[in-house]
C-alpha cells in the first residue's frame, strides 16, 4: 500500500551526504523496523518500509499508528485535529512495499531490521548492496551478531559503508542508538551514522564491533550475577528487585529486566558467548545457571509467557 510516493534521484559515486541519507529504507517491518521507520517518519525522512508480504507490512503500519497516536496524544492533549495532523504527517513520509529492489535504488541508508539469523542477514545486503547506490549506507539492528560477520560476503567497497546502528525496544521512546563500528568501516560512515542518529532525535553511543556492545555486554553479567544470588539464598527476587530499585536508582530490578526481555533470549545469548564469544569463551560470568536453564526449560520465559521469575 502506497502511503505517499517515491522520489527518484539521479546517484552518483560520490560521497554521500546528510540529504541523501534523509531516504531511508528500513527492511522488516517487526516490532523494530516499523519503530525505526516511525521515528525517521517523524523527522520528516522520506522512508520506504519493506517486508516480504502485505499482512507483515499492515502489521508494521499498525504498531506506526497505534504509536505515532500515543505521542500525538501527548503532544496536543486536548487537540483531535492536530493529533490527526502529526499521525497524518509523520505517515505521510512513509511509503510501504514488498518490492526490496526498487525501494533501495534511490536510498542513501539501508537499515536491515528481520530475523536474528546470520544467514537471512548476509543474503539481504549481498543483493542489496549491489540494488542500492554505490555510497549508500548499509545498517544492520542486529543485537547480538557480529557485524564484521554480516559485512563479511560483501565487497571491501561495501564493508567500508556497512555499520550496525543498534536501536533499543521500543523504539519511540529509547533514545539511545549503539553505532557499532567494525575494523573496516570507513570514518565518514561513522560520522554519517551519528550525524542520522542525531537526526531523528536520538543519542548516538559509538563503539567497536565486540559481542553484546556497550549496554548487553554489562547488562547480562549483571543479569546473570542477580540469577546466581537468588540461587545461593541470599535474598528473594522481590527483595534483590527492590535494592536495585532504591539503591542504585535503576528503574528496573534484575528479575522484571529478565522477564522483560524474555529468559529464553537471555539463555541464547549467554550459551553463545560461554560457546564462542569472541573474548568472553568459557568467562564464568556468562555460565548459564540451573534455575535460568529450568525456567527456560518449563517455558516459563517471562512477560511473553505469562511467567518468569515472577507470574504475569
Ligand atoms: N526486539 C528487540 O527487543 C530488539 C532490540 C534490538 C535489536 N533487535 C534486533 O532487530 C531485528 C528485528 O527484531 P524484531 O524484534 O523487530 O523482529 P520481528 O520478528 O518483530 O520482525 C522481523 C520482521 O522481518 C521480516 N522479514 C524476515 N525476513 C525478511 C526479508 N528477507 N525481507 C524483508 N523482511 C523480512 C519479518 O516478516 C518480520 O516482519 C533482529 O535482528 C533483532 O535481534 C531486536
Amino acid at each position: 500500500m502506497k502511503i505517499s510516493s517515491l522520489r527518484k534521484h539521479a546517484f552518483t559515486s560520490s560521497a554521500i551526504t546528510q540529504s541523501d541519507i534523509r531516504r531511508v529504507t528500513v527492511i522488516g517491518s517487526g516490532q523494530m523496523g516499523s519503530g525505526i521507520a516511525q521515528v525517521a517518519a517523524m523527522k520528516q525522512h522520506e522512508v520506504t518500509l519493506v517486508d516480504v508480504n502485505q499482512e507483515a507490512l499492515e502489521r508494521g503500519k499498525g504498531y506506526m499508528s497505534k504509536s505515532l497516536k500515543r505521542v500525538a496524544k501527548k503532544k496536543f492533549p486536548e487537540d483531535a485535529k492536530a493529533q490527526n495532523q502529526f499521525v497524518e504527517k509523520a505517515l505521510g513520509h512513509v511509503t510501504l512495499s514488498t518490492n526490496a529492489s526498487k525501494s533501495v535504488s534511490n536510498a542513501g541508508l539501508v537499515v536491515e531490521a528481520v530475523v536474528e539469523n546470520l544467514k537471512a542477514k548476509q543474503n539481504i545486503f549481498v543483493k542489496l548492496a549491489m540494488e542500492a547506490p554505490d555510497n549508500a549506507i548499509l545498517a544492520s539492528n542486529t543485537s547480538s551478531l557480529p557485524i564484521a560477520k554480516i559485512a563479511a560476503p560483501l565487497t571491501l567497497s561495501q564493508r567500508k559503508r556497512f555499520i550496525g546502528l543498534h536501536f533499543f525496544n521500543p523504539v519511540p521512546q529509547m533514545k539511545l542508538v549503539e553505532v557499532v563500528r567494525s575494523d573496516e568501516v570507513d570514518q565518514k560512515t561513522v560520522d554519517d551514522a551519528v550525524a542520522f542518529v542525531k537526526s531523528i532525535g536520538k543519542t548516538p553511543a559509538v563503539c567497536k564491533d565486540t559481542p553484546g556492545f556497550i549496554v548487553n555486554r554489562l547488562l547480562l553479567p549483571y543479569m546473570m550475577e542477580s540469577i546466581r544470588l537468588l540461587e545461593s539464598g541470599v535474598a528473594s527476587a522481590r527483595d534483590i528487585d527492590t535494592a536495585m530499585k532504591l539503591g542504585a536508582g535503576y528503574p528496573m530490578g534484575p528479575f522484571e529486566l529478565c522477564d522483560y526481555v524474555g529468559l529464553d533470549t537471555i539463555k541464547f545469548i549467554v550459551d553463545g558467548w560461554y560457546k564462542e564469544g569472541a573474548g568472553l569463551k568459557g568467562n564464568k560470568l556468562f555460565e548459564s545457571s540451573k534455575k535460568l536453564d529450568e525456567l527456560v526449560q518449563a517455558g516459563s520465559l517471562g512477560v511473553k509467557s505469562g511467567k518468569g521469575f515472577y507470574d504475569y
